[in-house]
């Protein structure tokens, strides 16, 4: 099926996005244009929201470095969950908890945010190959990189380099919401939390896996002494405060060390 964008600066304006831009085996390049007529580049099949550069703190702009984008996954997303959680945790095990709580199903839509290489969004079109996913994140060299794993994978994906505290989607858009490690990371958590309200569809689904504060001294130490690169750490108890703030209710929850996965309902 094709897509549906709001325009980033044209609040009702949509913009329509062919089905082969989702069709990663074949380069798609060219531009997409809202009914007002501000325009998009598609390059390499990544549709390019941003148009300007901003400010970003350390741990954000690491991601927009090739190297980060190219050794990311293998090296670090592989092994991350069993270095934070403490125990042997192997990235099946969150694929399986992101299936059996996301359930997804042909005909339905959903969103990766700050995908990165987009594992979740991969996962979610292997388990449902009619579903429609879509993964954005705002940094071209992870898209890229995420775009060059989906094809080798034969997972058609919409890719689109955007802004999640403005995310160019019309209200209740999704069926499904997925955010992996994103949290932390981000300037804004509340704004975009707000935002992932307004575009998931009443009871839709949103998984979370966020890092939390953690309960030793020395890894609060640890944690303490990353700040200042912008990473935020919250307790649980802290986590769903924020959660329930942006109006989402925490209908299930699993802490394994510092790595919790949340199962939010809208
Ligand atoms: C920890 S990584 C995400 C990892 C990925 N979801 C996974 O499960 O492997 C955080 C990502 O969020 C993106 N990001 C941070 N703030 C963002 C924002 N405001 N809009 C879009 N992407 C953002 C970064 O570029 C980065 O790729």
């Amino acid at each position: 099926m094709k897509i549906e964008l709001r325009s980033p600066i044209h609040d009702r304006a949509s913009i329509e996005v062919p089905r082969a831009v989702s069709q990663l085996s074949k380069p798609f390049n060219g531009t997409i244009c809202s009914k007002m007529g501000d325009e998009y580049p598609i390059q390499n099949n990544i549709i390019d929201l941003i148009r300007e550069p901003e400010n970003l703190s350390l741990a954000q702009s690491t991601n927009h470095w090739r190297v980060t984008a190219s050794l990311y996954e293998d090296l670090w997303r592989k092994r991350s969950l069993s270095i934070l959680s403490g125990e042997d945790f192997p990235i099946a095990k969150e694929q399986e908890l992101l299936i059996k709580w996301v359930s997804p199903g042909a005909g339905k839509t959903y969103l990766d945010i700050g995908c990165s290489t987009a594992l979740y969004a991969r996962t979610l079109k292997k388990e449902a190959p009619d579903s429609d996913i879509i993964a954005l994140d705002y940094s071209s060299q992870m898209l890229e990189e995420a775009r060059l794993k989906a094809e080798a994978d034969e997972t058609d994906i919409y890719f689109i380099r955007a802004d999640a505290r403005n995310m160019p989607f019309f209200n209740k858009t999704f069926d499904g919401l997925v955010m992996g490690g994103t949290l932390n990371e981000l300037t804004d958590e509340l704004k975009v939390l707000f935002e992932c309200r307004r575009i998931i569809k009443k009871n839709g689904v949103f998984f979370v896996m966020h890092l939390v504060r953690s309960e030793t001294w020395y890894g609060r130490l640890f944690q303490d002494s990353t700040e200042w690169s912008g990473l935020k750490f919250w307790t649980v108890e802290e986590s769903n405060e924020l959660f329930n703030r942006a109006d989402f209710m925490v209908e299930d929850q699993f802490v394994k060390g510092i790595v919790c996965f949340s199962k939010l309902r809208g």
